[in-house]
């Protein structure tokens, strides 16, 4: 090997041309990476859901005295310094989505095969954008979102895209919407701009991601162009009440272009009626968009596909495979019903991306995103691995858990359920005491309950407001749990209980 890297300590780690001096190396290095995964994995991720710190003890803990960050290493380590560095400063200190415990927001445990895909997906290196820096990775897109686009059930015509998240496939949606349908509303050839972003109308209902405002601030609309409408008692968007808004709007001459629902709601997992929304959209040509960026894998479950109907009678669907799909972090997507929309809304032609006529397929011509790593490869092995009926397994499993916890809390004394039928696998839910009569008191104790509990190592669950009150919030994407894990969840906030109770008098 030539001496170019000989001023590192581990030159074969930089200068790997070679594989009679770097395979070797490359192999031990393999190692003790995954040898540190699994550390982290079987002596860390399976003590608590996370550490107790709190946020000014994790940060000086982590930075040290000072609290603030590190300057940047100057000179070269070793990986042994690093690994030991990560064991002792980052591996004890995760939200460990792997504990059996955990009910995060939905943080789901990643496949093992997804961690692969994700390995091998980084030492292939594939640009996802123009064909030539990414063919493969194109065409492995291609097939994936082929099958969330059937599984949502679009047709042929249809399109799909691979996103960093449920944000941005929204505002990706929202921006066809807007250069698309908004555009033929308008009888404009231009995509609308400044003042034709004025006097438009999109309804959502108040359980909508934040993304989907976030979505119409940064494309320009005026901030009243978010019609929030009032959701039912079980969280869910009806039809009627946006047919009604649709029309006093149309009388003060706006122009309602359209409607955003969501299926599986990140509060509550509520799943607002798209049949009666679609109909409300068809009979107003109003675009339909539907967030399943959560709520789109029950599709996967022959038995709870029933769950979340109708989707694909949207103009667009947000469904995110880092969700419950159990994929690592990040992936999500975009389907479209006409693939049209999105290359009619995203194509441009920089100069620098001379792609061969015969090689139409250019990623970036159908995001808003331009470089984009190899995400495909992990839920195509994932997929492959588990087939469908697999993937419908571990969902049907983590709504079992979740019927099982609302159970438990009726069973229990004083825990109460919102919404009281739970429609997917979130299960907000809290315990009001008997000697806590104020409404504020209750929420402040939920507070106190959420963080004895985080102290305590069980489990964890978040909080949440619902209608004005603090609820916990467990979010059942954990594939690993079983119902003893949620019984002792619970278990734990009735012993927990009195102590929070005596900490607040
Ligand atoms: C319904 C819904 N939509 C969109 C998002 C945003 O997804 P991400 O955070 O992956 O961008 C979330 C996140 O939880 C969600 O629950």
């Amino acid at each position: 090997m030539s001496d170019a890297f000989s001023w590192h300590p581990e030159p074969e780690l930089i200068g790997f041309r070679d594989p009679a001096t770097a395979r070797e190396a490359l192999e031990m290095f393999g190692k003790a990476i995954w040898d540190a995964g699994l550390d982290y994995l079987y002596d860390e991720a399976s003590k608590r859901p996370v550490v107790a710190d709190s946020y000014p003890e994790m940060r000086r803990r982590y930075f040290g005295e000072t609290s603030e960050p590190a300057p940047a290493p100057s000179d070269p380590s070793t990986t042994e310094d690093l690994l030991r560095e990560f064991r002792e400063r980052i591996a004890p200190y995760v939200f460990n989505s792997q504990h059996p415990g955990a009910f995060s927001y939905f943080t789901a445990p990643p496949l093992p095969v997804s961690i692969g895909g994700e390995v091998l997906g980084q030492w292939l290196h594939q640009g996802v954008d123009v064909w030539a820096a990414g063919p493969i990775g194109a065409l492995v897109e291609e097939e994936v979102t082929s099958w969330l686009r059937k599984l949502v059930g679009y047709g042929d015509g249809s399109w799909g895209v691979l996103t960093s998240g449920g944000v941005m496939a929204n505002v990706m949606a929202m921006t066809v919407a807007r250069d698309v349908h908004l555009a033929r509303l308008l009888g404009q050839n231009e995509p609308p701009r400044g003042r034709a972003l004025e006097g438009v109308r999109v309804y959502a209902s108040d359980q909508t991601h934040f993304s989907i405002r976030r979505a119409l601030d940064v494309l320009g609309f005026p901030h009243e162009t978010l019609r929030v409408i009032d959701s039912d008692d079980a969280f869910r968007l009806h039809g009627a009440p946006v047919d009604q808004a649709i029309a006093a709007d149309r009388r003060a001459g706006l122009l309602p272009f359209a409607v955003s629902a969501v299926s599986g709601s990140t509060n509550t997992g509520s799943v607002d009626l798209v049949g009666e929304l679609a109909d409300v959209a068809e009979r107003n040509d109003l675009w339909l968009h539907v967030d399943a960026a959560y709520g789109g894998a029950a599709r996967l479950s022959a038995r709870d596909a029933h769950r979340v109907p109708d989707l694909e009678r949207a103009d667009s669907v947000t469904i995110d495979p880092h969700k419950w799909f159990f994929q690592g972090y990040d992936i999500g997507g975009l389907v479209v019903k006409h693939r049209d929309d999105l290359l009619q809304t995203f194509r441009s032609s920089p100069e620098y991306y001379r792609s061969p006529k015969d090689a139409p397929l250019n990623w970036y011509q159908y995001s808003l995103e331009g470089t984009r790593r190899f995400r495909a490869l992990k839920l195509w092995l994932s997929w492959k691995h588990l087939g469908t009926k697999g993937f419908g397994r571990l969902v049907e499993h983590t709504n079992d858990l979740a019927a099982h916890m609302v159970q438990r809390c009726r069973e229990l004394d004083r825990f109460e359920v919102a919404p009281a039928e739970p429609e997917l696998s979130v299960v907000c839910f809290r315990h009001v005491p008997r000697e806590l009569e104020d409404g504020d008191a209750v929420d402040a104790y939920q507070d106190a309950l959420q963080r004895a509990l985080e102290m305590d190592g069980t489990g964890w669950v978040s909080t949440t407001r619902l209608r004005g009150r603090t609820y916990l919030r467990a979010g059942i994407v954990n594939y690993l749990s079983t119902t003893d894990d949620v019984d002792a969840v619970l278990d734990a906030l009735v012993r927990l209980s009195p102590g929070v109770l005596a900490s607040l008098r």
